[in-house]
């Protein structure tokens, strides 16, 4: 027998878990969903949920897959009918040739892309350059895979420009991947060709591979395109782009997403995929191949109603008292700009879901450099968003 005490719970709990904090975002949905209980109206624009459901073409076609029988596992990489849809997709729409065998994995979302990518590709110790503010499951992906995130700092004063000299500065000899992302969630900046170029500058130089999460490629404003960085000279060969149904789509509660590059890494992270998710759903694969090759008509009516929210969101918020906010270029959240109030963006959520009943995420939640300002989803209905542009002016003040 040995004396050994007894373990408590929390020694079982594997220290690169314990370590992070939840999501941020679904933090906030939490705390709204608490105060809706209580009776309170809140006006909720945490979440990154399109307000669309998803067009009926789509929904039918799992159902009619469903009764078809097909419910069974399919390959692990994902059905060859949405493989080839992805590779001509990535062909047609951004210029990029991968092997629908071999060089796609379809995933349970595009998250689930991420993570298995990480698991592959980022050796413990290796650092990863994630310019930020950045979505908040970055850096706990690659922290979970014993991976060191470096953030590489965007300045908001200089409408969170990527830059060679930021770029940098942050690159170590450790380093082997930057992640990056546009239309960016949460400052909806698109990023233009200088920008993309020293990325590919940068990751030639030092042999980095990137990350491209191109999630919101489709949402789109004010005439900005998106340029996939894997189409820059010499950079097919080192990216892996991440992407998937649920923005363009509204497709959120389906979970289906891909990961496409050059095939040495994708066989990696297929290994992941076939030890922990096995495969994509059956016949949720079936609806994304009628998503990607059936009428794409939905996404510009729905895009064009976030555009209107848009605008309708960055001017309202321009007549209230200490809030400057640009509006998005691409993806639908508005990064405000509270810093002339003085509250950090931690007490600005907290005074605008206590005083206004708007949920907002803390910027601080997307790294050091959101600090000041708080991130505010418009893809809500216009009523949601004018009682909220209202409520957020009562409770701050106007500035005429
Ligand atoms: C920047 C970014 N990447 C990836 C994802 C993952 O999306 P999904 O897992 O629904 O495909 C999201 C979702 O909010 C996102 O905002």
């Amino acid at each position: 027998m040995t004396t050994q005490t007894r373990r408590q719970p929390t020694d079982f709990i594997a220290a690169r878990v314990r370590d992070q904090a939840p999501s941020p975002t679904l933090a906030v949905s939490d705390k709204a969903r608490q105060l809706k209980a209580q009776g309170v109206d809140v006006v909720d624009l945490g979440g990154g949920d399109p307000d669309f459901i998803t067009p009926a073409h789509i929904r039918q076609a799992a159902i009619d897959a469903m009764n078809a029988g097909d419910t069974h596992y399919v390959a692990s990489p994902g059905i060859p009918a949405l493989r080839k849809a992805i590779a001509a997709k990535l062909l047609a729409d951004n210029g990029i040739e991968v092997d629908p065998m071999g060089g796609v994995v379809v995933t349970p979302g595009g998250k689930q892309a991420l993570f298995e990518a990480a698991l592959a590709l980022i050796e413990p110790g290796a650092d990863v350059l994630i310019p930020e503010p950045a979505w908040v499951s970055y850096v706990p992906m690659v922290e979970l895979a014993g991976g060191r995130a470096v953030p590489v700092g965007l300045d908001p004063d200089d409408n969170f420009r990527l830059t060679s000299e930021g770029l940098e500065a942050a690159v170590t000899p450790a380093s082997r991947v930057i992640i990056i992302c546009s239309p960016n969630n949460p400052t909806g900046r698109v990023l233009v060709q200088d920008e993309l170029q020293a990325v590919a500058d940068l990751a030639r130089e030092r042999d980095l591979l990137v990350f491209s999460d191109e999630m919101y490629e489709k949402i789109l404003y004010d005439g900005h395109t998106h340029t996939s960085i894997a189409t820059l000279p010499g950079m097919a060969e080192r990216t892996l782009i991440f992407n998937g149904m649920s923005k363009a789509y509204a497709m959120t509660g389906w979970r289906l997403g891909y990961v496409a590059g050059p095939k040495p890494y994708v066989s990696e992270i297929e290994k992941v995929q076939s030890h922990s998710a096995t495969c994509a759903t059956s016949f949720v694969q079936a609806a994304g191949v009628v998503a990607l090759t059936g009428p794409q008509g939905f996404i510009g009516n729905m895009v064009g109603a976030w555009d209107r929210r848009r605008r309708a969101l960055s001017t309202g918020l321009s007549h209230v008292k200490g809030i400057t906010c640009r509006p998005a270029e691409g993806a639908f959240y508005a990064f405000a700009d509270l810093r002339d109030t003085g509250m950090s963006s931690a007490d600005a959520a907290d005074f605008l879901l206590r005083e206004a009943h708007v949920a907002v995420t803390p910027g601080a939640a997307f790294g050091a450099s959101g600090e000041g300002h708080v991130r505010l989803s418009f893809a809500t209905s216009d009523e949601a968003l004018e009682k909220a542009v209202q409520r957020i002016g009562d409770a701050l003040g106007r500035s005429g």
